[in-house]
């Protein structure tokens, strides 16, 4: 276990440690060009760059004297580092040294090259060869029905695990979103089920909402308060995709990773979708609604001590229906940080 300096933290990393054992979304796939690009996951730099038209992702230290390779070119099938133009292969082998030709060949070293994928439109980097879970499903994305748009990604200076848990969250809605997803004249938060489903914690809540959203005023015949059925699928370790039921069938949709950069600071990637005013002019309206939220939840999240969750449950509280789907994420991710380091 790394201790609080190396993370630059105060508290108990034990959540945190385990998560070099997952998929993470690190950037868009239309964000990384012909030039190398850095991302950076769980306090390691990496490169990526498209080889031979494949994407790679390697560490982004130049074996020779640790040069940033995210500063350097892609030329045809290598990756040229810019201090003294050693070159890499897509394998990330040191193919070129150009200072003395003679050794390239015989250099039998390189650097590491990570598992990277892109799906649904985001490059997906795992630290691991083996990591636990399959990348989660998002297939809204691929059904006509419904009009889904890539958001930009932002940064919070919060833990992932706290980004995540903050967007399920049921009781906070009437108080930090007082009067756009919640009203604090109905606080109360509705028993809901939580279970474990095909590696994804799920949940099915019933709630009742204040018409005033912007997004809301598509759906017709709203009266003083909206109900929605909301399903959530909670893959681990960061992921949540929401399908939210209106009365009528009209769906709003939200998929949401938080990628953790460091134990403090975290990079979320999303996408919303509906299935109604599917218009490319009401775009914004949507937008602009969710970016009001998130802007409400910003310094509440990035306000929440210690930054890393204590892994010993019994370090914060919980009430039992509003704080169910926290609970049953914490225990999960419990289990899985006990059982990936073993
Ligand atoms: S540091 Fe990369 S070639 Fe020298
Ligand atoms: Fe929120």
């Amino acid at each position: 276990m790394l201790t609080d300096t190396e993370h630059g933290v105060q508290g108990d990393h034990r959540f945190y440690d385990c998560l070099d054992q997952f998929w993470h979304p690190v950037a868009r796939d239309d964000d990384v060009g012909d030039s190398p690009q850095l991302a950076t996951l769980l306090d390691r730099r990496l490169v990526l760059a498209r080889i031979n038209g494949g994407l790679v992702a390697f560490d982004d230290r130049c074996v020779h004297r640790g040069a940033s390779l995210s500063l350097g070119t892609v030329e045809g099938s290598c990756l040229r580092c810019a201090y003294h133009g050693w070159a890499y292969d897509s394998e990330g082998t040191v193919v070129e040294v150009p200072a003395n030709p003679e050794v390239s060949e015989g250099l039998a070293v390189g650097l590491r090259r990570y598992p990277c994928v892109v799906r649904h439109g985001l490059i997906w980097v795992s630290l691991t060869d083996d990591p636990a879970f399959d990348i989660p499903d998002f297939p809204h994305l691929e059904d006509p029905e419904f009009r889904v748009i890539s958001c930009d990604p932002y940064e919070w200076d919060c833990a992932s695990v706290r980004r995540l848990e903050n967007y399920v969250d049921f009781g906070h809605f009437a108080w930090v979103h007082d009067g756009y997803l919640g009203s604090r004249d109905h606080a109360e938060v509705g028993v809901h089920e939580t279970w474990r489903e095909d590696g994804s914690l799920r949940c099915t809540a019933t709630v009742v909402e204040p018409p005033s959203g912007k997004m809301k005023k598509h759906l017709s015949d709203v009266g003083d308060l909206i109900t929605a059925r909301n399903e959530y699928w909670i893959s681990m370790p960061h992921t949540v995709l929401l399908d939210r039921h209106f009365e009528g069938g009209a769906r709003y949709v939200l998929f949401m990773s938080a990628s953790p950069i460091s134990a403090n600071r975290t990079k979320s990637f999303w996408f919303i979708g509906r299935n109604y005013a599917t218009d490319e002019e009401a775009d914004k309206e949507f937008l602009d609604f969710e970016w009001e939220i998130l802007a409400q939840d910003k310094p509440i999240v990035e306000s929440l001590t210690p930054d890393v969750i204590p892994s010993r449950l019994g370090e914060e509280m919980y009430v039992k229906t509003a704080d169910a789907i926290t609970l049953g994420y914490r225990q999960w991710l419990s289990e899985l940080a006990a059982e990936v380091k073993q």
